[in-house]
């Protein structure tokens, strides 16, 4: 029996940390823990109720009184918002251009850190987000930097699209430098490689690839930790 250690996986949009982290949960028989769903489900919440994130007292008072559920799903992960399943609707253009805004406000980001502490209390959480390996898990056994070219994650993401939704690839990639940009340059907990975590550019490798190199790399750690 193997000691349960807590995975923290960062990276800028598109760098396959969420695909990559429930592969990785589910080969170790982990929980996953998508931080960005929670995130995306406020930002939505807040679209829907007219209230903008310049109100931030507006925002904390909301989210104080909202319960906020993660559930496993067999497709990812369940976000569930006073009971009711929010899922469908966080994925938006909507949600994407605008949750960097919400995410620069730092009382929410308290009450959110806050509840992603509780989820990771009994280990064996593979965490993903911006700010996981730096301010929520700080000690996380396994700290992972995920990065690819800006190029490549428009491209991952363009491949993801409904042709539907009629944006380019371009508009893409500008979408996610922008969104990269609000992230790294906000004050609190901005998107940054923690010291001690793994660098991993993913750029040329597949979605295989970067699991096995994980997994294995957490099964040395956990050996690690057997030992002291
Ligand atoms: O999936 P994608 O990489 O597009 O984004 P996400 O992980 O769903 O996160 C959406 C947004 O939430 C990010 O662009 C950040 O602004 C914010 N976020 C954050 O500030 N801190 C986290 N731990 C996770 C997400
Ligand atoms: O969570 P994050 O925004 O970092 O990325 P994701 O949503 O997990 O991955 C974005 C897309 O890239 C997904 O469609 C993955 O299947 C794909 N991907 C890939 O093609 N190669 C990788 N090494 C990682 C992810």
């Amino acid at each position: 029996e193997q000691n349960r250690i807590n995975i923290a996986i960062d990276g800028p949009a598109g760098a396959g940390k969420s695909t990559v982290a429930r592969m990785v949960a589910s080969r170790l028989q982990y929980i996953y823990v998508d931080t960005g769903a929670m995130y995306r489900a406020v930002t939505w919440y807040m679209q829907s109720h007219g209230i903008s994130a310049e109100n931030e007292q507006k925002v904390l008072q909301t989210v104080q009184n909202m319960v906020i559920e993660l559930k496993p799903h067999e497709s990812g992960q369940m976000v569930l918002l006073n009971g009711e399943d929010v899922t469908p609707f966080i994925r938006s253009q909507k949600v994407n251009s605008e949750v960097s805004r919400y995410a620069q406000i730092e009382d929410l980001r308290h009450h959110l850190v806050h509840l992603q502490r509780m989820m990771a209390l009994s280990k064996g959480v593979v965490m993903d987000g911006r700010d996981i390996g730096t301010t929520v898990l700080p000690a996380a056994e396994v700290k992972i930097f995920m990065t690819a070219s800006v190029k490549e994650r428009a491209l991952r993401r363009f491949k993801e699209l409904d042709k539907a939704e009629g944006i380019t690839l371009e508009q893409l990639e500008t979408d996610i430098a922008r969104r990269d940009r609000l992230d790294e340059e906000r004050e609190v907990s901005p998107l940054r490689r923690a010291e001690d975590a793994v660098f991993l550019d993913t750029t040329d490798m597949n979605i295989d690839e970067v699991v096995e190199y994980i997994t294995s790399f957490c099964r040395t750690r956990m050996d690690g930790e057997k030992e002291q």
